[in-house]
């Protein structure tokens, strides 16, 4: 499960939205990868049993064979509400604020299925490479979610030790499926222990120089527990970083959601309280288009009408003070959200009615990279004036792309700057091209440090 898809809020009331990463349109594609998977299957069926191989070999490569195409398949929660979003505080004047602030940090995720390799030059462009995701176990315990996983660490780690050792390295800790594990450890004295025991031994085997914590939407019964287990993990971390002499004490994070995405934002409510004890918030302010009930948008609007929820709506909301907005990392996605069945326009030319010719919406995600591997043709795009983004209509196949480009992110970097915020951060590395192009678009203006 990936970092922003773990969660669902409100499963009851939600329409069906069925993740279309295999439909009709894209099918070209897919059926060349499966052509060339076919192939490659007839050939090593023929080399193995070629090769005297028993029943039992063949068997378990088929079984790695469909294991490895069920992972290719995305699948992503719904989040939708009906009530009222959070009152917005007012932000400073963002055209007349003066003197653009420099980014501090550069944060990357780097999901553990990543098939990608992080290079030398992504590295030299980063400050922190966040490795998402190990588990929370109910009892307590921080574990990788597999073996193949845990060797996905190890060579990065081993990546970063030999592209830029400057780079700090921590991973981000969430909670499988519904097992609400977070809300069980942080309610129990000795389960807190046993999970900062965890945690401890993790930082010294793995070397870690610090934990981010996705536990966005926690219930409102979880909001006292919620800061106490990540107090008395500043305090456990702080007394542990002064035991082993460590110059910079050990990182936390938080991951924040974006408005919209629940209805019940604990921790925009309980920011103050949160804040005090972690180094900084992740805000995951990008696919707002995923609670669009029944039309296409922007999935990471910069600006919104009619107080719909962008990036600026949400920083908005999570800055409460110029000291405390330089610990919000402002974050950017390098993936687009597509539909399909799209019909005319409802409020604006980006907003597009949605056909469920199968009873359902058709909506998915694709990752920068394979944007004209999924022949959507960049060429034909649009820029939309409002939200800053590009879309790409394909009214030939009714279908709509919402996506991040150079541009894009070049605005949201300059409203990062006049808000104040100290940072970026990115899902994920693996998505963006093998030029770097959005990374570079984030980095061009440079860290301060
Ligand atoms: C922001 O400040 C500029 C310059 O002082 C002013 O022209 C503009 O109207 C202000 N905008 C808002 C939304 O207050
Ligand atoms: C940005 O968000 C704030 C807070 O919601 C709002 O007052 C302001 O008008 C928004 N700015 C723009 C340009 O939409
Ligand atoms: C989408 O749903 C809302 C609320 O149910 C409704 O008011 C609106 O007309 C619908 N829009 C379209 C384009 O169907």
């Amino acid at each position: 499960m990936s970092l922003y898809h773990s969660v669902q809020v409100n499963p009851d009331s939600d329409p069906v939205i069925v993740e279309v990463n295999n439909l009709d349109w894209k099918s070209a594609y897919y059926r060349r990868e499966r052509r060339k998977k076919t192939v490659v299957f007839l050939f090593s069926l023929i080399v193995i049993s070629g090769c005297i191989a028993s029943f039992w070999t063949y068997k378990a490569s088929l079984g790695a064979m469909i294991r490895r195409d069920r992972k290719n398949i995305v699948r992503t929660g719904a989040y939708f509400q009906d009530e009222q979003l959070p009152q917005t505080s007012v932000g400073p004047n963002t055209t007349s604020t003066p003197a653009p602030t420099c980014i501090t940090r550069m944060v990357a995720y780097y999901p553990g299925n990543s098939r990608r390799t992080i290079t030398a030059r992504q590295l030299s462009h980063l400050t922190h490479v966040i490795f998402a995701s190990m588990i929370i176990s109910e009892d307590g315990y921080l574990l990788f979610k597999s073996g193949h996983e845990e060797r996905r660490f190890l060579k990065l780690k081993r990546n970063i030790e030999s592209g830029n050792d400057k780079v700090k390295l921590m991973v981000s800790i969430e909670e499988e499926g519904v097992e609400f594990s977070f809300s069980k450890v942080s309610a129990d004295a000795r389960k807190r222990q046993t999970f900062f025991n965890s945690i401890s031994d993790q930082l010294a085997n793995l070397q870690l120089d610090g934990v981010d914590l996705n536990w966005r939407f926690p219930y409102r019964e979880d909001l006292e527990n919620q800061v106490k287990l990540i107090k008395e993990l500043r305090e456990h971390l702080d007394r542990l970083s002064e035991k082993n002499g460590r110059q910079n004490r050990y990182i936390i994070s938080i991951v924040a959601p974006a408005l919209g995405q629940t209805s019940n934002n604990q921790i925009g409510e309980n920011l103050e309280n949160l804040l005090e004890f972690v180094d900084f918030v992740n805000v995951m302010s990008f696919d707002y288009s995923i609670f669009y009930r029944n039309h296409t948008g922007p999935t990471a609007p910069l600006f919104s009408f009619e107080g719909f929820p962008s990036v600026n709506t949400t920083l908005s909301y999570y800055s409460r003070s110029q000291e405390s907005s330089k610990k919000l990392n402002l974050g950017v996605a390098f993936h687009g959200t597509y539909w399909n069945n799209v019909n005319e326009p409802v409020k604006r030319e980006n907003w597009r009615s949605l056909g469920t010719p199968k009873g359902y919406v058709e909506r998915g995600q694709v990752a920068y990279r394979n944007i004209e591997k999924e022949e959507w043709t960049k060429s034909t795009g649009s820029w939309d004036e409002e939200s800053k983004t590009p879309y790409i209509l394909d009214q030939e196949n009714k279908r709509f792309l919402s996506f991040e480009n150079k541009r894009s992110l070049k605005k949201k970097m300059n409203f990062a700057r006049k808000k104040n915020l100290g940072a970026v951060s990115i899902w994920s590395l693996e998505m963006d091209d093998s030029e770097d192009t959005l990374l570079r678009a984030v980095t061009t203006e440079g860290i301060c440090t």
